[in-house]
Formats: structure tokens, sequence, C-alpha cells
């Protein structure tokens, strides 16, 4: 089978396409035929050697995808040959196969291609897991996204309307604020070129937000901060700038603030009958029409270098997707 395979930690550009042995499930594994890989910002990451885990050179890359069941190791009973799942294993997606946890898979939504559904899993399941099981929002709370029109951001947007929130969508560029907006934000706020602390002000009518979803990190995250309002939550996703911010304990105080860590990918490890659930959610959403993954862009696995370019020069609107 073809794969993309990372033999050196030297970032997308020493990605290459070849052949490689199909994997063998073992005990409580499923063999899946990917109809698509979804790319994620982790991804790059993970094949420069910065991401929280590091895997054995070499390693086929890929947290996520979506295709059909076709071996079922020992031991596998929730899941057949035949299903539609979409699945999170944290590597090896970038494949015509991969070999996973039958715990990491679900069932994929019906009315999704393989190509949307191997981008639903991490940005959906993130921003769920993060608003309903992290920050516990509720109906006409105000939540700020940051980062609104990338993959896990659109994805928050799109769950706080369906909760009852009032979203305010923070992006770098027109392109980008028009998306967020037809995507259901409120309204969008360019954070590349406003006042993001009056910017805040104005959306809550001066109270500050109650809770700012955060997949960027950088300068930004203090100002969010400091825009809470008493009871806020800062809800830490990611550090899509590249620096991991510090803040003043003080402002936690004063405003009886939380910042609130969010870690989906150990969430589905450590409670995977709560993310089963909150799947089940997802895909009900789903197949109601309510959400569906926006794919911007679709790569060959030989132009993964430059689809992980696209992601990082901050073009992409939703997801990218990569097949064979
Ligand atoms: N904690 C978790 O469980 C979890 C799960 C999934 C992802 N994440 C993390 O969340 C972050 C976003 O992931 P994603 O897959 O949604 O990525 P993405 O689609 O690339 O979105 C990231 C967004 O960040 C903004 N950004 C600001 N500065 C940037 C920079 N220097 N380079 C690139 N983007 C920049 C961009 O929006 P603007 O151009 O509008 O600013 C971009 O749309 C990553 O750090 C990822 O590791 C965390």
């Amino acid at each position: 089978m073809r794969a993309v395979v990372c033999t050196a930690w030297d970032g997308p550009a020493g990605l290459a396409a070849r052949q490689v042995p199909e994997p063998t499930p073992g005990p409580g594994q499923v063999q899946i035929a990917l109809g698509g890989s979804g790319l994620n910002f982790a991804d790059i990451l993970m094949v420069s050697g910065q991401y929280q885990i590091k895997p054995d050179l070499p390693f086929i890359p890929g947290f996520e995808g979506a295709g059909t069941v076709t071996e079922v190791g020992p031991g596998v009973e929730s899941v057949s040959v035949g299903d539609r799942v979409v699945l999170f294993s944290g590597i090896g997606c970038f494949a015509e196969k991969v070999a996973a946890d039958a715990i990491v898979t679900a069932p994929a939504p019906d009315n999704l291609t393989d190509i949307e559904a191997a981008t639903f899993m991490t940005a959906y399941g993130t921003s769920y897991h993060a608003l309903v099981d992290r920050a516990g929002v509720s109906e006409g709370d105000t939540v700020v996204v940051l980062g609104a029109a990338g993959g896990v951001g659109v994805a928050a947007v799109e769950i706080a309307k369906l909760l009852g929130c009032r979203v305010a969508a923070a992006v770098s560029s027109e392109r980008k604020a028009e998306f967020v907006l037809e995507r259901g934000a409120d309204v969008a706020i360019r954070y590349d070129r406003e006042d993001l602390r009056a910017a805040i002000r104005d959306f809550t009518d001066g109270k500050g937000a109650d809770v700012v979803y955060d997949p960027v990190g950088g300068s930004v995250t203090e100002t969010c901060f400091r825009s809470l309002r008493w009871n806020g939550r800062l809800l830490v996703v990611g550090f899509a700038a590249g620096k991991i911010p510090s803040l003043p304990l003080n402002l936690a105080l004063l405003k009886s603030a939380s910042a609130v860590g969010v870690f989906w990918g150990d969430f589905v490890v450590r409670y995977p009958r709560e993310n089963r659930a909150n799947l089940v959610q997802l895909k009900e959403w789903c197949e109601q029409g309510l959400i569906r993954p926006h794919v911007d862009r679709v790569f060959s696995f030989d132009q993964a270098p430059a689809a992980m370019a696209y992601l990082a020069e901050r073009q992409v609107l939703g997801r990218v997707c990569l097949v064979p």
C-alpha cells in the first residue's frame, strides 16, 4: 500500500510517499481502508519533532481518518468488517490502510463522504469536549473563539451556536471573516487589525466574555484573559501562533476566572465511553444537517508537504484532507 513516511525530524519537507507493507490488526484492533485522512496542525508539530509524543523513526504520520473496516483483530466485538468509521489513532492515517484500536473508532455520519468524515472527529470532538465537558457553557453565554476559521475554531463556532451561546469569531482576514459569519458566528472580529479587548467589550456590552476558546496562544491569550467576566473561563486548546503564553495569576483571583486545559487526544484514551457519547451527539447533529465539516482543499499523498505549508501559512478555511 502507499503511505506518507516520516524518516527524520526535518518537518514537512522531509516527508515522502512510498510503498509500505499493509498493517495487521493486533488484539483489540481493526484494519481500516481509508477513504481520506484529515490533516491537523498537530501533524506539522509531530513530523517536526515538536509534539508531546515522539514516535520512533521511521513512522507514518496522520492523526485521523475515515473509511471502511476490512479486518477485525482478536477480541473485537464493537466493530465489524464493512462498518464505515471515523477514527483518531494519533499516528498512521496518512496511508491507504491503518490498524488502530477499535476503541478509538466511531461510526461515521451517514451523510458525509469519506473525505468530509476524515476531518470530522478531531475538530468536533475537541470543541465539544472543550465547550461542554471543560467549560460547561450554558444558553446565553458569550463565547469568543480565536483562530475561528481554522479546524477546531470553526467547529467551536458551530457547536457554541447550537448550544445557544452568542459567538464572536476572531480571524485574521476578510475572507475568513465572511466564512465564520456564514458558519453562524454572531460577529467577526479582525484581531489582526482591531483592538481585541475593545471588540470583546463591545460584543459583551462591557461585561466581558463568559468563555474564550483559544487554539492560538501567543500575545492574544493574556488580552483575552483580561477580557473575561466574573467566573469566566479561558479554554487552553493550542498554540498555533508558536508561543506558549504566561498569565499573571492575580487576574484569575480578581475575576474568579479560570484557565481550563483541554487535551482531547488524552480524553479519548482515558475516557473512551464519555468520548463515544459525545460523538453520538455530534453524529446526530451532523446527520440532522446542523454541523458539517468544510473541506477547503484535498491534496494527494505526494503533496503532503504542500498541504502542510498551506495550513502553516494560515490559508485554510476549515480543514484540508489527504488522499492516496
Ligand atoms: N488541545 C487539544 O485537544 C487539541 C485538539 C486539536 C487541536 N489542538 C491544537 O489547536 C491548534 C489549532 O489546530 P487546528 O488543527 O485547528 O489548526 P488550524 O486549522 O491551522 O487553525 C489554527 C488557526 O490559528 C490561527 N493562527 C494564529 N497564528 C498562527 C500561526 N502563526 N500559524 C498558524 N496559524 C495561526 C489561524 O487563524 P487566523 O489566521 O485567523 O489567526 C488558524 O486558522 C493547534 O495548536 C493544535 O495543536 C489542540
